[in-house]
């Protein structure tokens, strides 16, 4: 495949995205073993905790699940806009040039060189990179949207669309691109800036990014068309109210200013709008159509990343009031949150988007196989038992924890309590990374254009029954 031809980018930036997978996801194996018995590496500089962390976090959310965005958009956008990309060299300049910025980026923080800001770790040097990238990006998208031959714009494109204006101001902002001296900036202390970018990267890039991946392959799945569109552009507009209030809310405990605490509480519970109604406008969608999950392995995919999506924003609004959120802060509560969000809910999706556009532009005659279907199902279960095991265990991990800290005890007496819940994380998060590497093997197999010998045989042994039967 040449870097001008149709589908080019979208292939290479899911086939990218699946490489950062299954790198990053890795290295969550080893921060669970050293919570564990944490002498295990020692003396290994680049594999301690706080580097190991960095490149986990970073790896997974801008390799794994913004390559795998990227790639969905590059496939919907021309068949939404009936009109080619516009540029796929470009498209293909900016994948290369994602990569390099993450290979770099991630290298460094590995060998000590960060930025020191939560979830914008990566050296400065990367951040100019990124930014190129995601203003090429956009570049390329809004050229291939204005081109369209269609009228209507379906609402996964305004979703884009979004996501491509917000979050290069959203980046910008948190990765402090402009370079100011420490401590106050337009009066605002710096910890304002940090959580504004690290609440949006989630609101503004992933939720944005996500959800026009779930309206496109629902209707696809079923053959229904979306339930409400007035309802998805509702959900739309207060996503993006809303969500930009919100970043306050991780630092209810420090020393910001009482009002802007109140308003990201209020913005907080004011995301339940824009998540009901999403959530609504799916159910409708399927209504009639659940048996669907049985045979589409996308839709069970990006279902389960919708169910997580409502959890995970009924859990994020009631965890801002602020009794709750002072009880459960610096606990491991807020890990398994994380986790729910970008594992659970965006994670998801992408397994299944990945699922839905890899065989569509793989495989040999365009026939849409999957190298194997028993093999993605397995995926689905392990990653499904091992994340919802995860999940609670550091959810327990997290309440034993504020319970101690509530009864004002030391965290070296807490730590014992916890100990079997880490084991407990290592043993699921072993189980989701395996499911990965069995995901990665079909990606790669599908996109070699193979196909299981065994399914292939009772493939063609089922159309020589129908065959016969008719
Ligand atoms: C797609 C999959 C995953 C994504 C997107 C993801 C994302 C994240 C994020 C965003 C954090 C930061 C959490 C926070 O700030 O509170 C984190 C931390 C962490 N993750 Fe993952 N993760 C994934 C899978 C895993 C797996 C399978 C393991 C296996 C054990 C794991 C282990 C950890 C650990 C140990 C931490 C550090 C927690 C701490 O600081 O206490 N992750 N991950």
């Amino acid at each position: 495949m040449s870097w001008n031809d149709r589908d080019s980018t979208a292939k290479n930036m899911a086939l990218s995205s699946v490489f950062w997978l299954v790198v990053a996801i890795s290295l969550g194996i080893v921060m669970a073993l050293e919570f564990i018995a944490p002498d295990f590496l020692a003396g290994i500089p680049w594999l301690v905790f706080p580097r190991i962390r960095q490149a986990h976090v970073n790896g997974l959310a801008f390799g794994f699940l913004s390559m795998a965005m990227i790639a969905g958009w590059y496939y919907m956008v021309p068949r939404l806009t009936k009109a080619d990309i516009h540029s796929q060299k470009l498209g293909n300049v900016v994948m290369v040039l994602w990569n390099v910025a993450l290979a770099v980026g991630v290298t460094g923080v590995v060998l000590g060189y960060t930025q020191a800001r939560e979830y914008a770790e990566l050296i400065w040097q990367v951040d100019i990179l990124i930014m190129a990238a995601l203003l090429l990006t956009g570049y390329n998208m809004f050229r291939t949207i204005a081109a369209r031959k269609v009228e209507h714009l379906y609402v996964s494109l305004w979703y884009i669309m979004g996501s491509l204006i917000w979050f290069p101001i959203v980046f910008a902002i948190g990765n402090v691109i402009w370079n100011p001296p420490s401590g106050a900036l337009f009066g605002l202390n710096d910890a304002i800036w940090g959580w504004f970018y690290g609440h949006n990267i989630l609101g503004l890039w992933f939720t944005t990014g996500a959800v026009p991946v779930i309206y496109y392959i629902l209707p696809k799945e079923t053959r229904r068309p979306l339930y409400g569109y007035t309802l998805a552009l509702i959900a739309f507009w207060f996503l993006a109210f809303f969500y930009s209030g919100v970043g306050t809310h991780h630092i209810l405990q420090s020393p910001v200013p009482e009002w802007l605490k109140t308003i990201s509480v209020i913005c907080s519970i004011g995301l339940f709008i824009p998540v009901l109604a999403f959530v609504i406008n799916v159910f409708m969608t399927m209504r009639g159509s659940w048996r669907a999950l049985y045979y589409s392995i996308p839709l069970r995919f990006v279902i389960s990343g919708a169910a997580f999506y409502l959890l995970v924003s009924l859990q994020g609004s009631t965890q801002a009031l602020r009794g709750f959120n002072s009880f459960i802060h610096f606990t491991n509560w807020t890990v398994a949150h994380a986790h729910l969000a970008l594992l659970g809910f965006v994670g998801f999706t992408m397994m299944g988007l990945i699922y839905y556009i890899v065989p569509r532009l793989c495989s040999l005659d365009g026939q849409c196989l999957l190298y194997s279907e028993r093999l993605a199902w397995i995926h689905w279960w392990l990653t499904t038992i091992g994340f919802l095991g995860f999940f609670l265990v550091l959810t327990a991990a997290g309440l034993t924890q504020a319970g101690g800290y509530a009864q004002g005890l030391p965290t070296v007496m807490i730590l014992p309590a916890v100990r079997n819940l880490w084991i407990g994380r290592a043993v699921t998060g072993s189980m989701i990374i395996g499911a990965q590497y069995v995901f990665a093997f079909n990606v790669v197999m599908t996109a070699r254009g193979k196909m299981n010998a065994k399914e292939t045989e009772a493939i063609e042994a089922n159309a020589a029954v129908e065959a016969v039967e008719a």
